[in-house]
């Protein structure tokens, strides 16, 4: 592992690109019959929205799935990734809980079924005049539009093969001469160089996507920017009420914050790249993590502010922790009761290589429960799944969150290297943990009261709201 100084942030400032779309010239060939499946009427819009943000030239994935040569000679693959629903990589239930989150890019049932009708009809190409007009991604790969601010961070060199790496990377001046608030924020890691080596990476492979697990992300004030004394080498440090903190993982999409919630990202301060998690893939990876901000404008106030990342007491971080071998179906639970009146923003399951599955369910103080998400878990896509504004949990005090999940350590689970090995609670990306990530606002019961108001006069939402 060797650190190298980080280049310095670049600040644009510049608008959040839209997507905005271009004419295409219509080149009507083909004759199609009214209820024929076509690649340029049915299927090429769904891949527009759920696909192209990665399968785009810089956009992650190892093809283009853009134009009709691009795309054909994936259809068998795209109509079995789909059916399984393991592409586009997003893996809430749709059976189950709150099902309505920002940026949703996953299919419904008719779409998929759609893909399926046109693999069997040959894939057809269709007229090219019912193409949708072409996407215009933002450059170098972003997905939430051209960031306002990029803070790189150092770069680190993963070796082919090694034991997994804890540390720090150091920091990154922001370049901020003033306060700013956050509205969104991605993260990407970039490959600076990969080296081919003779290493046999069986078992590694699966977890080959991404060299750096996880990294928690702190603005710090630049005379102290180790940050705080007790964050050290602590998986979740950065607790402070209202100030930028994030904890990037693997394959993790990008963060939006609801309008009313302030992230504040001091004049001055430093972004500092602190217990980092890196493990190694088979190859040799010299790589850094971009991290992009999207800022409200500079008279933006908030109305809250962000308080608490992480259902502490409902983690497993303990030695008891057990998940037997050769088992694909363990499930372990925790509770975490609110102290405060809550709105929760976020439900992002965070297990290791054998976890399958994760559902926060809420024990409400009147002695009603409701399962608010459950999601299955890929530990290549940590996804954060952002529930929509209107829909965002309402947490009276004294609920107590009930974390489960489900771990699934057989070889039916392609992410887990030797299923013969116990699993315990541990760092590694081998053995597992159960950690339940949210992102939530401590309210008044002022504010509180007014929510659920403007929600109809109740807290609850089991299938009445959430589900129109
Ligand atoms: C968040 C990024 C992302 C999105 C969104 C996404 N993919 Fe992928 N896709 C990947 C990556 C990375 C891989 C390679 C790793 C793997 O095979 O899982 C991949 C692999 C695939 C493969 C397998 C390729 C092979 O080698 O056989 C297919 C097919 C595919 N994607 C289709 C789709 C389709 C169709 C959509 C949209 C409905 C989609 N993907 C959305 C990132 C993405």
């Amino acid at each position: 592992m060797t650190i190298k100084t980080p280049q310095k942030a670049i600040l644009t400032l510049a608008a959040c690109t839209v997507l905005a779309a271009t004419a295409l010239a219509p080149a009507a060939n083909a004759a199609e019959r009214d209820d024929e499946v076509t690649f340029s009427k049915h299927v090429a819009p769904i891949l527009q929205r759920s696909c192209e943000n990665c399968h785009r030239a810089g956009g992650g994935a190892p093809m283009a799935l853009v134009s009709y040569e691009e795309v054909r000679p994936w259809a068998r693959s795209i109509r079995n990734r789909t059916e399984a629903r393991e592409m586009p990589p997003w893996f809430i239930d749709k059976n189950i809980g709150i099902q309505r989150y920002k940026n949703d890019p996953s299919l419904s049932d008719a779409e998929i079924a759609t893909i399926a009708a046109w693999v069997d009809a040959g894939a057809p190409r269709g007229n090219p005049a019912d193409l949708p007009a072409p996407i215009e991604w933002p450059a170098d790969g972003w997905t939430y539009g051209t960031p306002d601010l990029i803070v790189p961070s150092p770069e680190g060199t993963v070796e082919a093969d090694a034991a997994d790496w804890f540390g720090e990377w150091g920091h990154t001046p922001s370049g901020l001469t003033e306060d700013r608030y956050v509205k969104a924020i991605e993260v990407k890691e970039i490959r600076l160089h990969e080296e081919e080596t003779e290493v046999d990476d069986d078992g590694r492979a699966a977890l080959g996507l991404f060299v750096v697990h996880h990294a928690v992300l702190t603005a710090e004030p630049p005379e102290d920017p180790g940050g705080p004394a007790d964050c050290g080498a602590q998986t979740f440090c950065g607790e402070r009420d209202n100030e930028f903190t994030l904890v990037h993982e693997l394959g993790q999409n990008p963060t939006v914050y609801p309008d009313e919630v302030g992230v504040l990202l001091p004049a001055g301060s430093v972004i500092t790249f602190n217990s980092m998690h890196l493990h190694s893939i088979g190859r040799e990876v010299r790589a850094r993590l971009d991290v992009g901000f999207t800022l409200h404008p500079p008279e933006y106030e908030p109305k809250y502010k962000l308080g608490s990342t992480s259902l502490r007491r409902a983690t497993h971080y303990d030695y008891e922790f057990d998940v037997p071998s050769n088992d694909d179906h363990v499930m372990r639970d925790g509770f975490h009761r609110l102290e405060q009146q809550t709105k929760m923003l976020t439900f992002e399951p965070h297990l290791h290589s054998s976890g399958k599955r994760m559902c926060f369910e809420a024990l409400y103080p009147n002695n009603a429960r409701e399962m608010l998400s459950c999601a299955d878990y890929d530990h290549n896509w940590a996804k954060v799944y952002v529930f929509e504004d209107d829909v965002a949990p309402l947490l009276p005090a004294g609920t107590v969150i009930r974390v489960m999940s489900w771990y699934n350590n057989s070889d039916t689970n392609r992410n887990v290297v030797d299923p013969r090995n116990w699993k315990g609670w541990g760092n590694r990306s081998i053995d597992d943990m159960m950690s339940g990530i949210t992102r939530m606002v401590p309210m008044t019961q002022e504010q509180f009261d007014e929510e659920v108001a403007a929600r109809g006069g109740t807290f609850a939402f089991g299938t009445s709201q959430d589900q129109q």
